[in-house]
């Protein structure tokens, strides 16, 4: 014990920051494993570690200004000093890899999405000759054979099924920062979700870029995404089960029915539709008309009537006109949508859609954008007040940051609820009737 305090004390601390998707907060979770073991600490704040890491994102303009901001923002401030080996990895790193070095040349190594399992041998590589280094290329999943047991313990877990996407929509830089779209096998999916209920997780939340096109290499040939949710099922012990993001094109009806039979699985969808205008979603390249969807919809309530159906909503796509953007608005009120995310389009070198014609003024774009989220929030907050008055399963998650006499738990539907309760609570499932709403805070009783 002594002599690995010791360790620890000479090689120092590090410091994550993270961007983007959950798929980034279960790299950046990974990263963290693997430089504890090699005996750096954990520092909460970027001032003084050793290790700065930038998990970062890619998918709009704005997302990357953020990193840089934050680089500029350390090195006036001088957090960042001689000594600090500063690491960029995700998607901007794959996305620009040696330009970001001739970019910022205090930027020490350049990783990405496929090659976060190498960082520490990378950092070896760095302090022995102090040259820049830049490694975003891995072959095939080999970061999931290479990543160590995660050690992270708390009620829910992410556990990424797959990397990459294939689909290439007109629009979107993950492909190229992600590469091709490749699914681990199911059993090593199966012996992490094991891990993670080892040490105390009640919820398992997995992730894929794709998740509903998901085909594992498995004992039988091909998983499909419903078999893995039935295995998953079948282990026992997983009392919640959530996956982010299906793709409305690969929603088949095998996974629509397994929705119907697994009770574990959360009473929540996110189901991008982007738009729904038909001629817009060809020119997204979505492979899906507005009729589709709403027939996905359809489905999924047929199989349980009150789940929550959440989207992604792109606004200002080039060439969108104001009768497009009447569409989306419509099928926005067909599906009364729950707590959804939209963002107007930004262009992404690279990108398809990059080339097009892109004639609406960004004040149109921006005007669109309020009224589409002033909608949202209207049919999010109906199904809100809905959940007044009834029982709901949650998974209490810790200890409220407003009040600390309350807990702070999450129902099924997503929503967050707090409840008076004792902190022995925190980490199990709990069953809370919802007394009140102020202030966009649920407020329930535990039965
Ligand atoms: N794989 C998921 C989406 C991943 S990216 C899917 O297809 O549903 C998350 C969201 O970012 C997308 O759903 C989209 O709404 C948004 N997005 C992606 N590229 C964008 C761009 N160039 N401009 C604006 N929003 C974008
Ligand atoms: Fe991007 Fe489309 Fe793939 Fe989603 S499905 S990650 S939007 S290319
Ligand atoms: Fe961003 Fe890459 Fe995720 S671009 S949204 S971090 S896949």
């Amino acid at each position: 014990m002594l002599l690995n305090t010791s360790l620890k004390m000479q090689q120092g601390s590090f410091y994550i920051a993270v961007w983007g998707c959950q798929m980034n907060v279960y790299d950046a979770d990974r990263i963290a494993d693997l430089l504890s073991a090699m005996g750096y600490v954990r520092s909460e704040g970027p001032k003084g570690a050793q290790i700065i890491v930038l998990v970062t994102c890619a998918v709009r303009a704005k997302a990357e200004d953020k990193v840089f901001n934050q680089i500029a923002a350390w090195q006036h401030d001088g957090v960042i000093n001689d000594n600090t080996i500063l690491c960029l990895g995700g998607c901007i790193g794959s996305e620009l890899g040696q330009k970001l070095i001739e970019f910022n040349s205090r930027l020490n190594i350049v990783f990405g999405p496929r090659t976060a399992h190498k960082l520490p041998s990378l950092i070896n590589a760095y302090k022995e000759n102090h040259r820049a280094i830049i490694d975003t290329e891995a072959d095939s999943l080999e970061k999931f054979d290479r990543l160590p047991e995660s050690g992270r313990r708390g009620p829910s877990a992410f556990v990424t099924i797959m990397e990459g996407c294939s689909n290439k929509c007109s629009y979107c830089i993950v492909p190229y920062t992600r590469g091709e779209e490749e699914s681990r096998p199911m059993q090593d999916i199966l012996d992490e979700i094991l891990i993670h209920l080892e040490n105390g997780a009640k919820e398992i939340h997995l992730l894929g870029q794709n998740v509903n096109s998901y085909r594992g290499p498995s004992a039988s040939g091909e998983t499909h995404f419903s078999t893995l949710l039935y295995e998953i099922a079948a282990l026992g012990g997983v009392e919640r089960l959530r996956f982010t993001t299906s793709n409305p094109m690969d929603f088949s009806d095998d996974i629509v029915k397994a929705i119907g039979e697994i009770e574990i699985i959360a009473n929540a969808v996110h189901v991008p539709i982007q738009s729904g205008s038909n001629r817009i979603l060809q020119l997204m390249r979505r492979r899906y008309t507005q009729d589709d969807y709403l027939r996905l919809v359809d489905k999924l309530r047929n199989v349980r009537e009150d789940i929550a159906i959440s989207s992604d909503f792109i606004v200002g796509f080039p060439g969108e006109s104001d009768e497009d953007f009447k569409q989306t608005l419509e099928v926005v009120d067909k599906v009364k949508f729950d707590q959804s995310f939209s963002f107007v389009y930004s262009k992404r070198p690279g990108t398809p859609a990059a080339l097009m014609e892109d004639k609406v003024p960004l004040e149109v774009k921006k005007e669109r954008l309020y009224k589409l989220q002033a909608k949202l929030e209207e049919y999010a907050t109906l199904h809100t007040n809905k959940m007044l008055g009834t029982t709901q399963q949650v998974l209490v998650e810790g200890i409220s940051r407003k009040d600390q006499s309350e807990l702070k738990s999450r129902a099924s539907n997503n929503r967050i609820v707090v409840f008076k309760g004792s902190p022995n609570l925190i980490g199990q499932m709990a069953e809370v009737k919802i007394e009140s709403l102020s202030a966009h805070t649920l407020r329930g009783k535990l039965i």
